[in-house]
């Protein structure tokens, strides 16, 4: 009955909160009281503290891209299997498949390192706004504004690390109204320790990505490597398990709907602040445009991996990429519109525009806001296609990124510069790109170069085309597959042999031939041209001024609302509890899965479904040991409302005491237009429960010695 009271009390505690926020987790006084009303027993110290271990010394940004979290005294570290992929993938040939088959290190000596990859944790953090902002002034805008601020910004990171090993960054918040530089410690030699096989970490596959009910094993894990003194070295085969400040304990106890949850991670970019002209802009031209195009690269990379396994897992990281956020793209523009989105962003600005005509002082500081940003959205409209296709079906694209990166060789080349500074150049390049046909597959490259130019030809307005484009369409009718084969063929950038030969000793005459070099600097420079132009720079610069003004308004005009700035990859804390939802057509969805749903989703006939037999053994047996759940089930995924996004991915997903409960990877359906507007009735995060993922160390993969490493706490 006591019980019974608390649910009630607690259920109808919820009604009234929102957990929305990504909040900066050195900012939490103001958020206290609503952590401990929600259930958190941890004090605020033990989460965030410069002088002493906390919780956030167990945090670490892996590569920039993921979250990770350190789980024992010897620096191991848990993340996702798809924020690991690239490094699995890395490490995987047809013959020693681990995409395909898992990868267990039974020892340290085993653990495979991963070149470039980074482990980051934050060692303290200031607010330098006052310094940043005293070397510009209000009527400041644009790129002046903007070189102003990096130049301070890079005075103040190099003063704050000298004579230290640390890094540091400044970073802005709010649109630009505030700025906190971040110091941190970044280790260099992470090593692969464990990951599932591709049928436990990404069951499911593209079809379940971004949708509840989950049933994913969406896990791996890495190690930190130090020095002696144990601080950040390069790898060596001297160094040592990094013995860090904090590891977080790991709970089996699990969880039950209405548990705190608290999830810690680098969230990479959100939009919340977006108005409605940029929600409009979004659903008619950016988002379609992207999802088009992802969708052309994803046909071609997919047809040449079903030929062969080499080019498979040769591909893999970048279909994984590709495809992720084409159906993000599809599924933030359906839910925009669903969640009626520019609906809210209008009725937020009525609100604002109210509150700035109640007062002169306002009318003068605010009076223009809604007006700059139609003015700036209308310019900004129409490049859009050019933007987007710029990025989406040229620059993102490797190989194209390999070719104009010989563009300041070429100019050296052809102005016949001194032979020292080409050497220089050259050998740069090498370096740099001594690995890039390891990546490389012709067939698909060249489709897809092809296919890119004809999007290109198609979506960028006549005028904004470069010359070159213009006349390649109309030449061939907007068929560019044959422009592609015969400038691809032959190319120096097409073969690892031809390249070597070339980049050892490069050749005016050589670099001259090149055309899709020349084709690819003159696009370039004209995507400068129009994107960059007067008119294109001085939108940009009015509605960024307009969105910082606009922030600054609304946390004005709401004062006792808890903003939070947009998630820029630095370090937030969000929390909330473990919570089913009902969507907008009155479905109920269950807060957790388990082995029983995955085992009904199955079907050998659809690789994004198979089960590998020794987890079907496993699951005949009901062989969970200490691992089931209270109802003697193997729970496999939950949802919670903490508010995340990608970045966050791999973060650790705790309880009241600051325990891991579970590994955070994805987010519902429902709520993909969450990045640009939190729903909080909808939006979920999904996480792996830390149980299953005990689960497959100890009794699928019997890594029992990773468990050892653990504090389990029972
Ligand atoms: N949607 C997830 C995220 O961006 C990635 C999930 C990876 N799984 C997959 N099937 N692609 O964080």
């Amino acid at each position: 009955m006591k019980k019974l009271l608390l649910t009630l009390f607690v259920g109808l505690c919820f009604l009234g909160r929102s957990d929305e926020g990504m909040y900066m987790p050195f900012m939490l006084k103001q958020n206290y009281k609503d952590m401990k009303a929600a259930g958190l027993e941890l004090s605020y110290k033990k989460i965030y503290n410069e002088k002493k271990p906390s919780v956030k010394d167990a945090i670490v940004s892996l590569g920039g891209f993921c979250t990770a979290e350190i789980i024992s005294p010897k620096g191991l570290m848990l993340t996702n299997h798809h924020c690991g992929y690239d490094a699995i993938r890395a490490n995987s040939t047809p013959e020693n498949d681990y995409l395909t088959d898992g990868f267990w290190a039974m020892n340290n000596g085993e653990e495979l390192p991963i070149e470039g990859l980074t482990a980051s944790i934050v060692v303290r953090i200031e607010d330098v706004t006052e310094e940043v902002l005293a070397v510009v002034d209000e009527h400041l805008v644009g790129m002046e504004r903007y070189q102003r601020i990096q130049q301070v910004a890079g005075e103040i990171e190099k003063a704050a690390v000298q004579g230290t090993h640390y890094e540091a960054k400044v970073k802005p918040f709010f649109g630009g109204s505030e700025f906190y530089l971040f110091i941190t410690e970044v280790f260099t030699d992470v090593r692969l320790v464990g990951a599932p096989p591709s049928s436990i970490g990404k069951y499911g596959g593209d079809t379940d990505n971004w949708m509840w009910t989950r049933h994913t094993g969406d896990f791996s894990m890495f190690r930190i490597y130090a020095n002696a003194e144990n601080k950040p070295a390069p790898f060596s085969m001297e160094n040592r398990p990094y013995v860090p400040k904090h590891h977080l304990p790991v709970s089996t106890k699990g969880v039950e709907k209405g548990d705190f949850s608290m999830v810690m991670g680098y969230p990479g970019s959100t939009d919340r602040y977006l108005t409605s002209e940029g929600v409009n802009l979004a659903i008619q031209k950016d988002q379609p445009t992207r999802v088009e195009i992802r969708g052309k690269k994803l046909h071609i990379m997919k047809e040449e991996m079903d030929k062969s396994d080499a080019v498979r897992i040769q591909y893999a990281s970048t279909y994984a990429q590709v495809s992720n956020y084409w159906k993000y793209f599809i599924g933030q523009s359906e839910q925009l519109k669903n969640n009626k989105v520019y609906d809210k962003k209008v009725t937020i600005e009525k609100g604002f525009e109210s509150w700035v005509a109640e007062d002169d002082s306002r009318k003068e500081r605010y009076g223009t806001v809604i007006q700059d940003l139609k003015d700036a959205y209308k310019v900004i409209d129409e490049v859009t296609y050019t933007r987007v296709c710029f990025y989406e079906a040229y620059y993102s694209i490797a190989l194209n990124r390999f070719i104009i990166a010989h563009a300041k060789l070429k100019k050296l080349l052809e102005e016949e510069a001194p032979q020292e500074e080409i050497n220089a150049e050259a050998e740069g390049l090498k370096a740099k790109y001594q690995d890039f046909f390891e990546g490389f597959n012709y067939a698909i490259e060249e489709k897809t170069m092809a296919e890119m130019f004809k999007v290109m030809a198609h979506y960028i307005p006549e005028d904004q085309r470069s010359e070159k484009l213009n006349k390649i369409a109309s030449d061939s009718k907007f068929d560019f597959e044959a422009y592609v084969t015969k400038n691809l063929k032959n190319s120096v950038f097409s073969s690892k042999e031809r390249y070597d030969e070339f980049i050892s000793n490069p050749t005016k005459a050589q670099i001259e031939n090149e055309e899709l070099l020349s084709f690819g600097i003159e696009l370039l420079a004209k995507y400068r041209e129009v994107n960059s132009s007067a008119e294109v720079a001085q939108a940009n610069a009015k509605k960024t001024k307009a969105n910082r003004l606009f922030i600054e308004a609304l946390r004005k005009m709401n004062p006792k609302k808890k903003y939070y700035p947009n998630a820029n990859s630095t370090l937030r804390l969000s929390y909330g509890n473990v919570m089913d939802y009902t969507n907008n057509e009155g479905k109920a969805y269950k807060y957790y899965t388990t082995i029983d749903g995955l085992m009904a989703k199955e079907d050998p006939n659809n690789p994004e479904f198979i089960v590998p037999a020794r987890l079907k053994e496993l699951y005949e047996k009901k062989d969970y040991g200490q691992y089931a759940a209270q109802d003697g089930n193997l729970w496999v995924n939950f949802i919670s409302n903490n508010d995340i996004t990608g970045g966050n991915s791999g973060s650790p997903v705790m309880n009241a005491n600051g325990e891991l409960i579970g590994c955070a990877f994805d987010g519902n359906w429902e709520a993909m237009s969450g990045d640009i507007a939190f729903e909080d009735n909808l939006q979920r995060t999904i996480s792996v429960d830390i149980r299953y993922i005990l689960f497959v160390i100890d009794k699928y993969a019997g890594a029992s010695h990773l468990i050892d490493e653990m504090t389990l706490v029972e």
